[in-house]
């Protein structure tokens, strides 16, 4: 088989050394790892369809890997069964169509760059997310990313306009380019987001853009509770059309982001509660005079910054976007990810320090508290330990949250997720995946055991 892929890929693009392996065997917070048979490099959709027919039908497992920032676990083989690891990074091509605000882009391509190109030309992806240096927009579009826009355009599934995409048996589907309405049957984007490598492999998406909003403008809110910061938030939300981000993190988050980068304190105190807030438009007076009196007007902080410069809105923004890497100095993060029902949020906050506090390990929260989305990262317990994740997830689904906002389900919450979904929605997720990948060779594992 692997002589095949070689065929196929060229054998400089089938790596099979341990060394040239690793990098691609364990996953971006450390707790989850696997044997790859080999990782493959395919460079265009043709190349990626005769690799899974190849592999289909030896009846050979395939983990799809865009740039492996994953949370969940399902970008690396799983320690129980070996698989082939497809790398999409050589699916690296993109045109950008400047006077409709539509970008064909390849699914190895890196956000970052794709970030750099459209922006050049006027025009920008909607979605955005502090690993941009690294997460593939097939990934995004496998995870239906979210990140920290969604509060204003939604998450990746509201950026597409079509996907192309190689089902397990090497047929190619969806259009690519697609219309921006067409209305025959089932639409391949929504089926392909969020599907997380079980149904395809995507190898290009078409995208809307969203004009590039010249002026933005950074606000850090101190506040004393949580109650407080909902408050606020429901407050800017009302007024201000422009708002384009509303993040949350905790005093001792920012203490951690603090020791690990050497930054000051970004206020005068030390606040229990802190929100950063980005608005977005064309003028930066305006913005700056806008959110000044919104802020003003909601009342209820203990301190605030406003930043207008490049340099400074990164700083502040950099206390919130710095937390999952201080985190990860501190060991291997149970990383959760759930939402909950905004007048459930405050139980949630205060029954899930009870649990990890009694469970004697440390827990950091933050999140994007505009979506009712929190990232609870619990430390202490070991690797394969779930007893803390499984508490934390049932809690949240209790309360009537969801065990994952947006990072996915991948391996790290399947046992949660069969837990949390009825048997009849789950029996038609199985008849939907047996429909598509009857072999079972794609990213067996994730979603379901
Ligand atoms: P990978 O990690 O390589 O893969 C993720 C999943 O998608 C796997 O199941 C994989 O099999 C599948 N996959 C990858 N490429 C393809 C493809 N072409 N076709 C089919 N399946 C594929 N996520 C958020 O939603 N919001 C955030 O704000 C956010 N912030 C982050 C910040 C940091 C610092 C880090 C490390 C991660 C963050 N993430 C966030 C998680 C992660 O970046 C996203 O899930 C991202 O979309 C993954 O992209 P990737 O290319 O790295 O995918
Ligand atoms: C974020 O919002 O920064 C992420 O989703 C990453 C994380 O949860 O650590
Ligand atoms: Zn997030």
């Amino acid at each position: 088989v692997l002589n095949r892929l070689a065929t196929i890929v060229r054998s400089q693009h089938v790596l099979t050394e341990p060394d040239e392996r690793a990098g691609y065997e364990i996953d971006w917070t450390r707790r989850y790892r696997g044997d790859a048979l080999a990782v493959v490099r395919p460079g265009s959709t043709a190349e990626v369809a005769q690799v899974l027919s190849v592999c289909n039908e030896g009846s050979i497992a395939v983990v799809p890997q865009g740039g492996n920032t994953g949370l969940v676990g399902g970008s690396v083989p799983r320690p129980d069964r070996a698989a082939v690891v497809l790398s999409l990074a050589r699916l690296d091509e993109c045109s950008i169509d400047a006077q409709h605000g539509e970008a064909v882009v390849g699914g190895g391509v890196i956000l970052e760059s794709f970030q750099e190109a459209s922006r050049a030309s006027g025009w920008d992806l909607a979605v955005d997310l502090a690993a941009r240096g690294s997460c593939t927009i097939g990934g995004m579009v496998a995870t239906n990313a979210g990140g920290e826009h969604v509060v204003r355009y939604g998450p990746m599934a509201q950026q597409l306009i079509g996907v192309e995409a190689v089902l397990a048996d090497g047929t190619v589907v969806g259009h690519v380019p697609a219309l921006r309405k067409d209305n025959t049957g089932y639409h391949w984007a929504g089926i392909l987001a969020g599907s997380e490598g079980t149904l395809g492999v995507v190898t290009r998406a078409h995208l809307r853009l969203v004009a590039v909003l010249p002026a933005r403008v950074v606000a850090l809110l101190g506040l004393p509770d949580l109650e407080a910061a909902l408050a606020v938030t429901g407050k800017l939300r009302r007024t201000l059309p422009e708002l384009n981000a509303v993040e949350v993190c905790f005093a001792d988050g920012i203490d951690l982001v603090r020791s690990v980068t050497g930054m000051p304190a970004p206020l005068s105190q030390r606040a229990p509660v802190n929100v950063v807030v980005e608005t977005a438009g064309d003028d930066v007076d305006l913005l700056v005079d806008r959110l000044g009196g919104a802020v003003a007007a909601a009342g209820g902080m203990l301190d605030s910054a406003i930043a207008s410069t490049e340099a400074d809105r990164a700083r502040l923004w950099r206390y919130r976007e710095a937390h999952t890497e201080a985190i990860s100095t501190l060991g291997v993060p149970h990383k959760l990810d759930v939402s909950i029902p905004f007048d459930r949020m405050l139980e949630f906050e205060r029954r899930v320090r009870a649990l990890v506090s009694d469970a004697g390990a440390q827990l950091v929260l933050f999140g994007h508290l505009g979506d009712g989305n929190l990232h609870v990262n619990v430390l202490g317990p070991s690797a394969d330990d779930a007893r803390i994740d499984d508490a934390v997830l049932d809690l949240a689904a209790s309360l009537g949250g969801s065990i994952s906002a947006e990072h996915g389900i991948g391996i790290a919450k399947r046992s949660a997720f069969a837990r949390t979904r009825s048997t009849a929605e789950l029996d038609a997720m199985r008849a939907i995946k047996r429909a598509l990948d009857p072999r079972a060779i794609l990213n067996p594992g994730v979603l379901f055991s």
